[in-house]
């Protein structure tokens, strides 16, 4: 694997190489020194361009436990502010030599394009309302962890799916693992020809008790340009997941940030059956093994993260 830019490009075997890598990087996370040598010496460079609490969080802690470098930038205070180019920032900082860098846009296709201007290995950390594969390798990874096998599991992703990258990649992760997936919410946050991604269409939330899983995705206010819902109080009457829509024997996810009151009601945030954390969690192993993937290679064999038996190779 060079770059990782959609999961459109792992098929179910890899997800699960991924998934199993990060497993066995969970034992790091319960150590008192909670790193390991793996990547020393290798920079990973995090390039976010939208605000982000998990993910960047994740991906710093995630090269830092692999005892990589880490360079930080964001748009907001960066050189971007007095107008340079994401090329030219790409070209400017790659003079530092980065191994990896992971990428965040709002404009579609920015990852794969900055995978054509330099030599790291790009992870795309979502690029627009196109893709977000570790978020969908980090919601695999955490329903494996609970449930087990997710061969015929059924997974309603519910909310505007339109604008959501999440949905996008979770909807192919989930069919590649044998998941069967419903999208729902109001017509106007369905795109039209989702069907063709492998998923059942719902506007109503009438059959949600056949799910085992429901993933609550959040209304992405920033990429609307025009009215897509009445309004909020609307919306939330009608498709908002709360303590009656949801049954004591279904599992709740959220990519998070979570609106409160909109798309989840508080109680079912806080109650047991929700992953929400647990996905969190989650996010720190999954982004371990992919930067392990990337710098150490998929070439077969799995030695232990944790007693490298070699160093590791440039993709
Ligand atoms: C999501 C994102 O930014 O795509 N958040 C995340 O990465 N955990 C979803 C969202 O912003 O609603």
């Amino acid at each position: 694997m060079n770059h990782l830019l959609s999961i459109e490009e792992l098929d179910r075997a890899a997800i699960e190489r991924i998934v199993d890598r990060a497993e066995r990087f969970a034992e790091v996370a319960d150590r008192e020194i909670k790193k390991v040598p793996t990547l020393r010496g290798r920079m990973v460079l995090n390039l976010f361009y939208e605000s982000s609490t998990r993910t960047r969080s994740s991906f710093e802690l995630a090269a830092k436990r692999l005892s990589a470098d880490v360079v930080n930038f964001s748009a907001g205070g960066s050189s971007v502010e007095k107008g340079e180019s994401l090329k030219d920032t790409v070209l400017t900082l790659s003079a530092h030599k980065p191994d990896v860098i992971v990428i965040r846009t709002p404009w579609v296709g920015a990852a794969e394009l900055v995978s054509r201007w330099c030599s790291a290995a790009i992870v795309n950390a979502g690029d627009g309302k196109h893709e977000h594969p570790t978020q969908a390798l980090l919601d695999v990874y955490t329903l494996r962890r609970r449930i087990g096998s997710l061969d015929g599991l059924s997974v309603w992703i519910v909310g505007d799916v339109t604008h959501s990258r999440v949905a996008r990649s979770n909807i192919i992760a989930l069919r590649k693992m044998g998941a069967k997936v419903t999208v729902a919410g109001p017509p106007t946050l369905i795109p039209r020809q989702i069907e063709a991604l492998g998923c059942e269409v719902r506007y109503t939330l009438d059959d949600l008790h056949t799910a085992d899983v429901v993933y609550a995705l959040r209304m992405q206010n920033e990429r609307m340009t025009e009215a897509w819902v009445p309004s909020l109080r609307e919306y939330a009457a009608w498709y908002q997941v709360n303590g009656r829509r949801l049954r004591p024997r279904q599992l709740l996810m959220h990519p998070g940030p979570v609106n409160r009151g909109v798309e989840l009601s508080g109680e079912v945030v806080d109650s047991p059956q929700s992953l929400i954390s647990a996905q969190v969690e989650a996010g720190v192993v999954v982004r371990m093994a992919v930067l392990y993937e990337l710098l150490s290679g998929a070439r077969g064999e799995t030695p232990s993260p944790l007693h490298p038996t070699r160093s590791p190779q440039p993709a």
